[in-house]
């Protein structure tokens, strides 16, 4: 069996640190699929090097088939893997339509300048951006807010504008780093809901997450890292009865 994304003996060290150690991780196409693990486990490193943030210190990435270990950023999300960040990273003082074009335009092949060039195409192409992020924007629940200023949305909605960013540059493979942090019940609901109906676009999603409802709920796959190493995976309800998973997370609380 062939999977969209692994991780082949993958090692990402800071000093002496291994944050990720000889890591062989598989993601299935089309699924929910959940990396969690007390702090400091190594799930935000593990993002980082599979993004190309961060080359590996050795190993290798695999997506769809194609080694990406060290590739650039920008490559990498072409490729269709898109990631958000655990910490917020918009652009706080463009309007929420604009923070997801600027995903677009990233992706769109003259990119800002080059296109410049051909004015009746850029115009097209400029409608088009329009267009989709209207599109996306609807399908995130955001429409009503597309030209306010992103930085004034109450917190919850700057989440969810960092998906609906990450959904501009049309992923195959979509990577949420804590998206449920620091939102309420009602917006981790409505979360649950989003993250559903983008898998139902055919869309695979690798979630980290420390909200352990939400992971058990929406997970079909959950893989477990204690200190950059997988120590269990399985079904949501096989790894929270694990005795491993357990002890590991008894030094966090
Ligand atoms: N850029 C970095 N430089 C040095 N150490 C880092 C860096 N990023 C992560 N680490 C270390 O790697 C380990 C794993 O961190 P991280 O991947 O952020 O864990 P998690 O996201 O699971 O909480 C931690 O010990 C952390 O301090
Ligand atoms: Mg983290």
């Amino acid at each position: 069996m062939s999977f969209l994304m692994e991780t082949r003996g993958l090692c990402r060290y800071f000093g002496g640190v291994k944050a990720i150690h000889d890591l062989n991780l598989e993601v299935r196409e089309g699924l929910i699929q959940s990396v969690i693990g007390p702090n400091g486990a190594g799930k935000t490193t593990l993002f980082n090097v599979v993004s190309g943030i961060l080359p590996p210190t050795s190993g290798q990435v695999f997506f769809k088939g194609a080694a990406i270990g060290g590739t650039a950023p920008h490559r990498i999300a072409s490729m269709g893997v898109t990631r958000t960040f655990q910490n917020l990273q918009l652009f706080s003082d463009m309007t929420v339509q604009e923070n997801v074009m600027v995903g677009m335009h990233l992706k769109s092949r003259g990119g800002f300048f080059t296109s410049a060039l051909k004015l009746p195409l850029v115009w097209k192409e400029e409608r088009r951006i329009r267009e989709i992020s209207a599109e996306i924007l609807d399908f995130t629940g955001l429409g009503k807010y597309a030209s306010l200023i992103a930085g004034s949305l109450p917190f919850g909605r700057q989440r969810v504008l960092e998906i609906a960013r990450a959904l501009g540059s049309e992923p195959q493979l979509l990577m949420l780093d804590e998206p449920a942090a620091g939102l309420n019940n009602r917006e981790t609901s409505d979360l649950s809901e989003l993250i559903g109906r983008i898998r139902e676009k055919g869309i695979t999603i690798l979630l980290v997450e420390h909200d352990m409802d939400l992971v058990m709920e929406i997970s079909e796959h959950v893989m477990v890292l204690d200190q950059g190493q997988k120590i269990a995976e399985g079904n949501p309800e096989l790894v929270r009865n694990d005795e491993k998973v357990l002890k590991a997370y008894l030094g966090e609380e």
